[in-house]
């Protein structure tokens, strides 16, 4: 959606925050040992006591409050009771709705100690989300983001998953514009003064491709090995983007 006026801004701002603090929470209580289905408990409690609903149950009919990845499951894993164990990437991913407005967040995680190979990809992912959101202004294309994305990535020797993008939101969990993590030259397709948009850059240790599992879900990638996304909603200023899950 483009905000319409302040009212509505201030509504975004607050699912924003309420979708902030129930992955900081989450992110907060991954250790060895814990169940990712525990995990989204805690998330789907928090999201009841601030009045808010899970967007992919909401949209989807998802079966969980939270989408919960792990290891090589890359987007839309169902939270489930195998416990975490020390050495493992996990990825949270909260999406709410309050007041008819969403916002989307999202993080990977440490489990305990990990190889320090994962922290840099951690580290990078990170970094690409950043940079593709502040280049992310107003009248430019919205190439820049895969632009962003794709610099950051290959400067560290990583892939990027194709066919997973960032997203327009805000009357509901996915609009348009598609934002992709790849740069595409010939897409023209301009970022607008108060549209609100996600970038979630999806970055991995080799595969660039994902198949579904047979729960239907869960997104895994091709060839194995580790993946890493974040993800914040925004709105596109001629400035700095105004963050609101942040
Ligand atoms: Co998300
Ligand atoms: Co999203």
């Amino acid at each position: 959606m483009t905000i319409d006026g302040p009212e509505q801004l201030e509504k975004l701002k607050a699912i924003g925050a309420i979708c902030r603090d129930v992955l900081k929470a989450m992110g907060a209580a991954v250790r060895p040992g814990i169940t990712p289905k525990e995990l989204d408990a805690l998330g789907g409690k928090m999201l009841e006591a601030a009045g808010a609903t899970s967007a992919p149950m909401l949209a989807y009919n998802f079966p969980g409050f939270t989408c919960i990845s792990v290891e090589d499951a890359i987007a839309h894993g169902i939270p489930g009771d195998i416990p975490l164990e020390e050495g493992q990437l996990i990825n949270i991913d909260v999406s709410a709705e309050k007041d008819g407005i969403f916002a989307d967040t999202g993080a990977s995680f440490p489990v305990g100690e990990i190889a320090p190979n994962l922290q840099k990809l951690l580290d990078a992912t990170k970094a690409a989300q950043r940079k593709a959101m502040f280049a992310a202004r107003a009248g430019q294309p919205v190439n820049v983001v895969g632009k962003a994305v794709q610099k950051e990535a290959y400067k560290h020797g990583f892939q990027i998953v194709e066919g997973l993008n960032g997203h327009g939101v805000g009357k509901w969990i996915h609009e348009e514009p598609t934002v992709p993590n790849l740069y595409y030259p010939a897409d023209k397709t301009k970022l607008v003064e108060g549209q609100v948009i996600t970038i979630e850059p999806f970055l991995t240790t080799g595969s660039r491709h994902y198949v579904e599992d047979e729960d239907g879900w869960t997104l895994r990638l091709s060839e194995g090995g580790h993946g890493a996304q974040f993800e914040h909603t925004f709105v596109v200023t001629k400035g700095a983007p105004i963050v609101v899950t942040a």
